[in-house]
């Protein structure tokens, strides 16, 4: 099997690589990214060397560089890449239209020109917008999203399944709850958490922090990417959950305990503007139909989230300090 990547210097893309690569040592991989400030390829350390691995450079937007990346008939894409952080998409929209929207319609138009035979595109549950309590977003409830990020992502569901439907190109949409585990930027909310209080500085709580989200470790998520791309059906869409849905502040406590830190970092701090309450995914149709399950238990994910993020310290350094970026020019030339 050959497969193609987008966004593979990033936080899920680059833990479906590492695994990819472990599992599958004799299957070429091609890790096509632009590294924005996103991708990082200190990420990738462990198989950079690897002889079925390959890194490419460009941009998703650019037809010619993806068609000049990609094998003819390679057996998968998966289509990480994108503008993932909905406060950057809350301070400036257009980068996400272009890259979410856009960059995913010129993936499929190249795919489908190479004749590749599987197209994975990699959704969120944020799509369905904020869930009341004791409903669920299914595959087939209505997209509902609410912030830019979330609408750009939906609009990019939609021109996947127009492709599927248009050209009987075999697509297949998974939609993830909130991730977390190594290597994930210190933007989002348990990483910041984590490299704040390891510093012991305020953990910034949005408005009242009851807002709920359903974590999932990141190798779990990938396990089920992995499921996806070897047994899911064409043209189908498939919910990824953790199970262990808890509001932002329980979940900081929990993360608190885990480091022996005060509860007294947890600073409230203004609202984000239009924030969704509750995302709860009705992952049943994936255990189901392809006997996937996820196994990290939420406990045993953060533990193992604060022992690394612990022992790491100068991956966090370098992510915040942006040092990191200079990695490509030194590895790789100008
Ligand atoms: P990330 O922001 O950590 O990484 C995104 C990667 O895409 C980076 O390596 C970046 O360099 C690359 N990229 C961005 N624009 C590009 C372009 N124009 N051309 C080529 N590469 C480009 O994101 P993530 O958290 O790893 O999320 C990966 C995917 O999973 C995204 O599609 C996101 O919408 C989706 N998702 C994420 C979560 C989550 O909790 N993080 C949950 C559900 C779905
Ligand atoms: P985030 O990690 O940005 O993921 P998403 O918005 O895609 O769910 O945020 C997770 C939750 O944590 C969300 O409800 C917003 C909240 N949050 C904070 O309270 N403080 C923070 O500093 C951040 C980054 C997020």
């Amino acid at each position: 099997m050959a497969i193609f990547v987008t966004g593979g210097a990033g936080f899920i893309g680059s833990q479906f690589v590492r695994d990819w690569v472990r599992l599958h040592p004799d299957q070429p991989l091609i890790n096509f990214d632009k590294l924005t400030y996103a991708g990082n390829l200190d990420n990738l350390a462990e198989v950079a060397a690897s002889a079925s691995y390959r890194f490419v450079r460009g941009d998703i937007c650019d037809a010619e560089a993806v068609a000049a990346a990609m094998p003819d008939g390679c057996d998968a894409v998966v289509h990480f890449a994108a503008e993932s952080h909905v406060d950057r998409s809350i301070l400036s929209a257009a980068e996400f239209v272009t890259t979410n929207v856009l960059g995913t319609q010129v993936m499929l138009d190249v795919a489908r020109a190479k004749g590749v035979k599987r197209f994975l595109h990699i959704s969120t549950d944020e799509v369905g917008g904020s869930i009341e309590p004791e409903l669920w977003f299914a595959e087939d409830s209505p997209l509902a999203p609410s912030s830019p990020y979330a609408a750009s992502k939906a609009a990019a569901e939609h021109l996947v399944r127009a492709a599927a439907h248009t050209f009987g190109m075999d697509a297949v949409i998974t939609r993830t709850s909130n991730n977390y585990g190594p290597y994930q930027f210190p933007e989002k909310l348990i990483p910041l958490a984590l490299a704040n209080a390891l510093e012991n500085r305020p953990i910034p709580v949005y408005g009242d922090g009851m807002q709920v989200r359903d974590w999932i470790h990141v190798a779990d998520n990938c396990a089920a990417l992995r499921k996806v791309i070897e047994s899911g059906k064409p043209g189908e869409t498939y919910h990824i959950g953790g199970l262990h849905p808890v509001p932002n502040l329980e979940l900081l406590r929990r993360l608190l305990a885990v480091l022996g830190k005060s509860d007294s970092l947890l600073t409230h701090v203004k609202d984000r503007l239009g924030h969704d309450r509750r995302y709860a995914v009705d992952c049943s149709k994936i255990q189901r139909e392809l006997g996937w399950h996820p196994t990290i238990s939420l406990d045993e994910g953060l533990r193992a989230t604060v022992a690394w993020y612990s022992d790491n310290d100068a991956w966090v350094r370098r992510a915040r300090s942006g040092e990191y970026r200079q990695y490509y020019e030194r590895v790789y030339g100008a």
